[in-house]
């Protein structure tokens, strides 16, 4: 053979194994969980939870399917890698109980997300800062505005927006003659409820341009948050390489640091100037940024995530309460029964109604089983190993409340698929109150998650709802649209789901609806 001939041969060679190799590599990275498994024990051999044999890049759309798969076949605690990333899963209420309220103190951390917490929090804000003194003390001041006392100050300023959202979907409808899409109303409903806590303002129309910018931002933290959702989260190389998903995500935290931004510069002039400035969460801020050493990027996130974690999450209920109910007229009949029995047709139900009306009360919480907005809570963090029932939990782990499976858990939801509010009659307690039950079995459902991080804005999520929800059954008949079915299985958003776009008719059920509809008017009003 000739040298050239011989030197062709060679490289060819060095090609094929070099190839074979880096095959080899590639298929012992993402097979290696099977050894991970095996040998990686803590000091009394307890080895990490069963699970699927293979890495993962991410899951994206309906990750909730595949997790509930993989707890019928491997238990109600079971791991995967997502790239460099081990997850532990949660998919039973005992063990949740367990691992996030008895051992909360190593449980109730939070991963330094690249999208979430990097590029789009900044390291910021509640519901992305780890475990400890920051955290505890935004937190603090946070729920200072979510308070009992403080939904108290509010609670005529709430029952006005309800009313407002009552109204704009009955303008929305020609008086209830043409179909809706009720995204819009329903957002600036639970965006005026969080404007008002946060900024002491409010937007007065549809059209104001603060709703559709709010609104766009929101939805675009939840597509971009996921906790499955970014290749770039768990595999760390792709962080210095950009893409077009990174350039979201920074252009996201440039447009929320422009626009609560500039809402926060506005409110401390005013301020500064001796004006006379509503009660809300930028003004204790402001009036405690000295002795709490808060720079203006920790009172800019702090009061964006109230839009970001309160928003989306109601008026996506609110989506879902409508979108489910045309389908379901007996149970609509029911209500509207016990609306008739209870409050008559001379005033619409308020919040001091709430517990003579179980049947609605149960419909509102059964669509919270059924309609979580985050089907993967939020997910938490492992500050130190742990070993629980023979599995070993190692430090760095992702933790994750499996919503969906125990939502769907045959033995404390019978027939979990249907929508079925009689679960729920004998349950008198309100959500909050139901989380603190000794008994993880008997508390009425897991969608505002668990232990330290539990969502604090629950009471002031479940008074907005009860106002809407109450008010919607009371005032109007619900049809879907001809030729116009609406999916109660799919959803948008890779972090908190909403329906699919829909239309449906709302129609008045009697003549004093718009009466009591038209007794009040939208108005620009500076607390
Ligand atoms: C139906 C409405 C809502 C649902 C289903 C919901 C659900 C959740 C869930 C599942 C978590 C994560 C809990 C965990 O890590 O275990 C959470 C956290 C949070 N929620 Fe909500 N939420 C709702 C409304 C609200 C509202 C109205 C606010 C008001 C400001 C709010 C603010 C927050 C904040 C700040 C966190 C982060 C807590 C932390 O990391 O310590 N949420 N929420």
């Amino acid at each position: 053979m000739s040298l050239v001939g011989t030197v062709v041969t060679q490289s060819i060679n060095l090609a094929l194994k070099t190839t074979l190799a880096c095959i080899l590599l590639i298929g012992a990275y993402f097979l290696s969980p099977i050894a991970l498994r095996r040998f990686v024990k803590d000091k009394d051999g307890n080895t990490i939870p069963p699970g699927p044999p293979t890495r993962y890049a991410y899951l994206r759309k309906y990750a909730e399917r595949a997790l509930d798969s993989w707890a019928k076949q491997y238990g109600d605690l079971f791991s995967i890698w997502m790239g460099s990333q081990l997850f532990v899963i949660i998919s039973d209420p005992q063990v949740a109980k367990d691992l996030f309220v008895t051992n909360g103190a190593i449980f109730s951390s939070r991963k330094r997300y690249f999208m979430k917490s990097q590029v789009i929090l900044r390291g910021r804000a509640i519901t992305g800062s780890p475990y400890g003194n920051t955290w505890r003390q935004h937190r603090r001041l946070a729920t200072l505005a979510l308070s009992p006392k403080s939904m108290e100050g509010h609670a005529d300023i709430m029952d006005y927006e309800a009313h407002m959202l009552m109204k704009a979907l009955y303008e929305e409808s020609q008086r209830g003659t043409t179909p809706l899409n009720t995204t819009q109303a329903t957002g600036r409903y639970a965006l005026n409820n969080m404007l008002i806590l946060s900024f002491g303002i409010r937007t007065t129309s549809l059209d104001d341009p603060l709703v559709a910018k709010a609104l766009r931002l929101t939805m675009e933290f939840m597509e971009l948050t996921g906790p499955w959702a970014n290749v770039i989260d768990f595999f760390e190389i792709l962080q210095y390489i950009p893409t077009p998903k990174k350039a979201r995500g920074h252009q996201l935290y440039a447009d929320m640091v422009d626009t609560y931004g500039s809402m926060l510069l506005q409110f401390k002039t005013k301020m500064l100037a001796g004006e006379e400035v509503p009660d809300c969460l930028i003004k204790t801020l402001l009036e405690n940024q000295e002795s709490e050493k808060l720079d203006w990027e920790d009172i800019c996130m702090l009061s964006a995530v109230f839009t970001l974690g309160g928003v989306h999450s109601v008026s996506g209920m609110i989506q879902w309460f409508i979108a489910t109910l045309p389908s379901h007229p007996e149970i609509c009949a029911k209500a509207q029964e016990e609306l008739d029995r209870v409050i008559g047709r001379d005033r619409w139900p308020t919040i001091e109604d709430e517990f003579n009306l179980p049947y609605v009360r149960a419909i509102i919480k059964e669509l919270e089983r059924l309609h979580a907005p985050f089907w993967n809570a939020t997910p938490h963090f492992t500050t130190e190993d742990f070993s629980y029932k023979g599995h070993y939990i190692p430090k760095d782990t992702v933790v994750i409340l499996n919503c969906y499976t125990i939502h769907h858990n045959e033995i404390r939801y019978p027939d979990p698929f249907s929508f079925n509010p009689d679960r729920y009659l004998d349950d008198g307690l309100s959500c909050n109150e139901s989380s603190k039950l000794s008994d993880p079995m008997a508390r009425d459902h897991w969608a505002f998650g668990a232990g330290r991080r539990i969502c604090p804005g629950i009471q002031t999520a479940e008074r907005e709802l009860w106002l809407v929800c109450s008010r919607l059954l009371w005032s109007f008949n619900f049809k879907s649209v001809p030729n116009e079915p609406i999916s109660l299985e799919e959803y948008d958003g890779l972090s908190g789901r909403t329906p699919k776009p829909f239309r449906v008719h709302l129609t008045p059920r009697f003549e004093g609806v718009s009466k009591i509809l038209d007794s009040a008017e939208d108005v620009p009003f500076y607390l």
